[in-house]
């Protein structure tokens, strides 16, 4: 097997991130917010989808290759875009970028992470996605979007769910809300955790990358947070699309839409794809899990818009409710953080190869053979 048989499952990569790594990373990186209620129910009620195998029909072997904007990609998920990733694992977005390119899936590279565009797109030759916060000035705005051109991004997603910051308790206590502050307590955390102090020492601390040439140098956490405040202004609408979909050539992709209202938005605004998704329950407590609008907005808008969800995906079986409820493609934020923040550099390839091993079990089990023939095992 091509994954670490320690962990046959993303809740031992769970369990070993949380070993590994300061308790002020790992919060940030697990929880929700408000009471974590999206977070849960995201995976519990995808969980409640059911398959449906047909044993005695011919089958030719099954394959994961699954096409999504005119690109065949090895497997039909893919890695989301997570903020601040050098501060769970040092170089962790550069990891999850070459693992993606190793193995022929999409990489998101966040405008908040803490890898350069032109750096995600030299690793992947020039196929990693980025996303982008909507900056406050249009000429920062233009820089972004004009690099990602460059870099030859071949996706651009931009996010309709963060209107404002989630609200995060641990992150609150932890320091690490905006605007974050570093306080004694996450001082001595990392003290418990020496591997990933070792680490990061090597490295150097995390770095925006992606914002670096647009930032004052040497600014102190508060600084950070009023910067960052001033610089995105959160809220999406159709003056902010509109020129983005007129500048950006490429795939255009909105991330964040859990409702009929902004799925026939974007279609109108002449937007290539969606991700159904609440921000891995990081947003809005009190809204849906993903797979309940993913079924009604894939049943009614599929044939005219690509409809691709995340939130709440764990394991192979996961990917597979989604792709037979609806989903062309799908993409998961922690399952891959958790990857490398417990193995570090061998964390993306060992997800990666343990999610494909996963789908391949249940694609042979159902006799299914292509992605796109999911949800014809759907029990309804
Ligand atoms: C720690 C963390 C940071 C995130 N930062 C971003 C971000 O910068 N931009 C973004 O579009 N989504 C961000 N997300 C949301 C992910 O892209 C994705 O929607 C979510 O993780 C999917 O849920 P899952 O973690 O259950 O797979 C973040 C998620 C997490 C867990």
């Amino acid at each position: 097997m091509s994954f670490d048989t320690r962990y046959p499952s993303i809740d031992d990569l769970r369990v070993k991130a949380k070993k590994k790594i300061p308790k002020f990373a790992f919060e940030y990186l697990d929880g929700g917010c408000n009471e974590d209620v999206n977070l849960i129910r995201n995976t519990s009620e995808l969980r409640e989808v059911q398959l449906k195998p047909n044993y005695l029909r011919k089958h030719h072997g099954s394959s994961l290759k699954t096409k999504l904007f005119g690109v065949e990609y090895d497997a039909p998920f893919g890695i989301a875009p997570v903020g601040l990733q050098g501060l769970m694992w040092p170089n962790a977005p550069e990891i999850l970028a070459k693992a993606a390119f190793q193995h022929n899936i999409p990489f998101v590279l966040s405008t908040v992470t803490t890898t350069s565009i032109e750096r995600a797109s030299e690793l992947t030759e020039g196929k990693a996605w980025f996303q982008l916060y909507h900056p406050t000035e249009n000429r920062l705005r233009d820089d972004i979007i004009k690099r990602a051109a460059d870099a030859e991004c071949p996706v651009l997603v931009i996010l309709c769910d963060v209107p404002t910051f989630g609200f995060r308790p641990r992150d609150i206590r932890n320091g690490l809300a905006m605007p974050p502050k570093m306080n004694l307590s996450n001082i001595l955390q990392v003290f418990g955790r020496p591997h990933w102090g070792i680490e990061t020492l090597k490295h150097g601390i995390p770095n925006f990358e992606v914002l670096k040439p647009y930032m004052p140098k040497d600014l102190d956490l508060k600084q950070l947070g009023k910067f960052m405040d001033d610089t995105f202004s959160g809220r999406l609408n159709e003056e902010k699309i509109k020129p983005i979909r007129d500048m950006w050539k490429g795939k255009l992709v909105l991330k964040g839409v859990a409702s009929e209202y902004d799925t026939e938005e974007a279609i109108r605004l002449g937007l290539d794809g969606i991700i159904v998704s609440n921000h891995g329950g990081r947003q809005l407590d009190a809204g849906e899990s993903t797979i309940k609008p993913l079924i009604s907005i894939a049943e009614k808008y599929g044939d005219q818009i690509e409809v691709m969800m995340d939130s709440g995906i764990r394991s192979g079986p996961d990917v597979a409710r989604a792709m037979a409820s609806g989903a062309k493609f799908t993409f998961m934020g922690r399952s891959f953080m958790y990857g490398v923040s417990a193995l570090g550099k061998k964390g993306g390839n060992h997800t990666i190869s343990l999610l494909k091993t996963e789908l391949q079990q249940v694609m042979e089990q159902l006799c299914c053979e292509n992605t796109k023939d999911f949800p014809y095992h759907l029990i309804k």
